[in-house]
């Protein structure tokens, strides 16, 4: 696969995300009745907030998560 490691290595389920066990099960909750509040994910940089949202947004949307998630990079902005 001709990508970065850090996207080819990103974990894809929030089961798979490493060392964050109490949110994990709090998204998978939010899956489970498909009701998410609004969050703010707080942390050190490269900890898993963006992967943890990404497998959310897949979790609860299925192939069309694309089509129903807005990234905005505040850095740029
Ligand atoms: N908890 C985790 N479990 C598994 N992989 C992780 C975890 N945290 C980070 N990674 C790996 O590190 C990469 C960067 O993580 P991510 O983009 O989620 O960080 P972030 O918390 O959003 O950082 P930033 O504050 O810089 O946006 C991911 O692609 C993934 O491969
Ligand atoms: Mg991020």
């Amino acid at each position: 696969m001709d990508t970065i490691w850090v996207e080819k290595y990103r974990p894809r389920k929030l089961k798979d995300v490493a060392g964050q066990k109490y949110i994990i099960e709090r998204l998978s909750a939010y899956v489970k009745v498909s009701n998410v509040p609004h969050m703010i994910f707080a942390g050190p940089p490269g900890t898993g907030k963006t992967t943890s949202v990404l497998a959310l947004s897949r979790e609860l949307y299925g192939e069309s998560w694309s089509q129903n998630f807005n990234e905005l990079n505040a850095s740029v902005l």
